[in-house]
């Protein structure tokens, strides 16, 4: 089988189109030929990090496709299925935090940017029959992500505003979708007011620009009162911007923080204000599921910004970090002759 191996890191980063035995499922797991896979800003971190180890490495956490073989002991899973890749690894029993074994698909292990890829069973489930394989594909790290975020993390319902930061990245472009399609009042930041516009088209009530300085005095003005929640993944300056939205006894959510590491913020600002900053990352089993159940019934997709072949990884890669881009880059993997 054909992989896309990273050999060297950084901006930009060496990928290798090598030729390598196909894997062999061992109990417990399947292998999937490929049909799509979607880059994450996960695969950027590791491609831009001098020390990554181990190398080289079959990059990559989402994928969608065919189940090619599967190994001793699987039940439940058989070969042709179509299946969509869960890349939260060894999560556990657990609802509030994974167990000791948890990693992500994609290095160290070998993921998605390939033809195939070995999983565990338990790590398939049935792809959603109205998405196409590259919508499929982008659907599982980021809306996982975005899933507990907003739904256990964030509690969206009718009845609560949101603030989504930086409405144009892979997870928010599904966060927005998956607070208005159940029912919460969205709002956003974003760098653009295209990217505004095209957030507007999701779902939400309405944004402004993170580039003016009182940008969080006019979200609030703008939504006639400060907000029940806010979903960041941006950090820095964005936490004490996303403090100034929220009413008080709110919530702050953060999963990443693109922008900065380290987040200054006036301690009152949390107590003072009765409010809670809860720190998610991917999320289990169970969320998996749940959100697979509601894309069967939703009606929006998973925004995919751009498809480039299996080959073209290196353009892909130049793409993710494009100002202009909103949503996902996906790979599209031919089906082996
Ligand atoms: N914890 C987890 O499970 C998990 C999962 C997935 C991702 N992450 C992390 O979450 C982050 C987002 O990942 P991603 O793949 O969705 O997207 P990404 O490619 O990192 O998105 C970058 C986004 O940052 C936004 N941005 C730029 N300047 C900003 C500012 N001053 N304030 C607020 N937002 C700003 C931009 O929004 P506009 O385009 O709207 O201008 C841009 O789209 C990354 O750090 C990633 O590592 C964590």
């Amino acid at each position: 089988m054909i992989a896309t191996r990273l050999v060297e890191p950084g901006d930009p980063p060496t990928f290798a189109l090598e030729q390598l035995p196909g894997p062999v499922a061992g109990p417990g797991e399947v292998v999937v030929s490929l049909r799509a896979a979607a880059l994450n800003r996960r695969d950027w971190w590791i491609w831009t990090d001098p020390a990554s180890d181990p190398l080289p490495v079959t990059l990559g956490s989402d994928g969608a496709g065919v189940v090619e073989s599967v190994g001793g002991g699987v039940d439940g899973v058989a070969v042709g299925d179509e299946v969509v890749i869960d890349a939260t690894l060894g999560w556990g029993d657990r609802e509030d935090e994974p167990g000791e074994a948890f990693d992500i698909l994609g290095s160290p292990l070998d993921g998605t940017f390939a033809e195939q890829v070995v999983v565990p069973a338990a790590n398939v489930a049935p792809k959603p029959a109205r998405l196409s394989w590259e919508e499929a594909a982008a659907l599982s790290l980021a809306g996982l992500t975005a899933w507990r975020a907003v739904v256990t993390c964030a509690e969206a319902a009718p009845g609560r505003s949101l603030l989504i930061t930086g409405a144009g990245s892979g997870v928010s472009t599904f966060a927005v979708q998956i607070a208005a399609a159940l029912g919460a009042e969205v709002w956003v930041t974003s760098g653009s007011e295209e990217k505004l516009a095209r957030a507007a088209a999701l779902g939400a009530a309405g944004g402004v620009s993170y580039r003016h300085p009182a940008w969080p005095e006019r979200l609030v003005e703008l939504a006639g009162a400060p907000l029940d929640a806010a979903i960041d993944s941006y950090g820095g300056a964005s936490w004490a911007g996303a403090l100034r939205t929220l009413r008080r006894g709110s919530t702050l959510v953060s999963f990443g923080d693109t922008g900065a590491a380290e987040a200054a913020i006036d301690v009152s600002e949390v107590y003072w204000q009765w409010r809670r900053i809860v720190g998610t990352t991917m999320g289990s089993p169970r969320e998996y599921r749940a959100l697979l159940a509601h894309v069967e019934t939703a009606s929006w997709r998973p925004v995919v910004d751009s498809v480039f072949p299996l080959a073209e990884i290196d353009a892909a890669a130049r793409r993710l970090d494009a100002p202009e881009r909103f949503g996902k880059v996906v790979l599209s993997i031919p089906k082996p002759s």
